[in-house]
């Protein structure tokens, strides 16, 4: 058998990912987000304007979380795979706020658009687990006030996490594979781009359908990453790509 061929290796992921373990993706087609325009949900004008509303929207996520029906699918259990056997470096960069991969088994995980099973302090940025509700009545444990406390979510006009350490990883990636994301929302849209930018970087997207970046990679997977990535894993870790 060859060897894998590779020694870093970044996985991009997005809601496509979650979507066979029963989390809706961002852009259905009548574009709302579980009924709610994403504006309104996903903004700091939106949380400004109406507060309670978007409490009330990412505790229900949480909930949705949560429950028993939502579980890690073989697309997430394929790469904490890939992590425990691949002999490199490997991270998973996610723009997804749930915790399934890591309940899948992967330690390396970068949530670049925040976690939804946590929390904010908007006066001393300090972060805190939440497995349930808050509403403009939680009272913070850091400051002891009312009204402190926000969704430790990356919102549309926000700048995503762990920026500075992904340009590293991209820019020493030879192996870079996105999953599940349409590529419609910088700067992860430009992760592959960045990733070929100075070495001769193999890139791989795997999606139910073409995207609008699809051309950017060396290949594209067409179908659901349930189906896809275990094969990609074996085929990675096989040195067979
Ligand atoms: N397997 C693979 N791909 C799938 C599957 C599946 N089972 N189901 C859906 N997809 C694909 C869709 O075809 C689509 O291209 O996943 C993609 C999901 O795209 P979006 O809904 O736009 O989600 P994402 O790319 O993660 O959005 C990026 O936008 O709203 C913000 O912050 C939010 O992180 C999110 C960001």
């Amino acid at each position: 058998m060859a060897e894998c061929q590779f020694k870093n290796i970044v996985i991009l992921t997005g809601a496509g990912i979650s979507a066979e373990s029963g989390i809706a993706t961002f852009r259905d087609k009548n574009g709302l987000w579980e009924n709610h325009d994403v504006m309104e949900v996903a903004s700091p004008d939106g949380f400004r304007r109406d507060p309670e509303l978007v409490y009330r929207f990412y505790n229900e996520r949480r909930k949705q979380l949560l429950s028993k029906e939502v579980t890690p699918n073989p697309a997430h259990e394929a790469l904490a795979r890939l992590e425990k056997e691949f002999q490199g470096k490997m991270t998973i960069i996610t723009q997804n706020v749930d915790d399934l991969h890591e309940r899948g088994g992967s330690q390396n995980v970068l949530h670049m658009h925040g976690e939804l099973l946590k929390i904010r302090c908007q006066r001393t940025r300090k972060v805190f687990e939440e497995k349930g509700t808050i509403n403009s009545q939680s009272i913070c444990e850091c400051c002891n006030l009312e009204g402190t406390l926000r969704p430790h979510i990356v919102w549309f006009g926000e700048v995503p996490m762990f920026m500075d350490k992904i340009e590293n990883l991209l820019r020493e990636a030879d192996l870079f594979v996105s999953i599940g994301t349409s590529g419609q929302v910088y700067p992860a849209s430009m992760f592959v781009q960045m990733a070929k930018l100075e070495n001769d970087c193999v890139t791989i997207e795997a999606n139910l359908e073409k995207t609008q970046i699809s051309w950017n990679f060396d290949k594209s997977l067409l179908g659901k990453a349930g189906d896809i990535v275990p094969g990609l894993v074996d085929k990675i870790l096989a040195g067979e790509l």
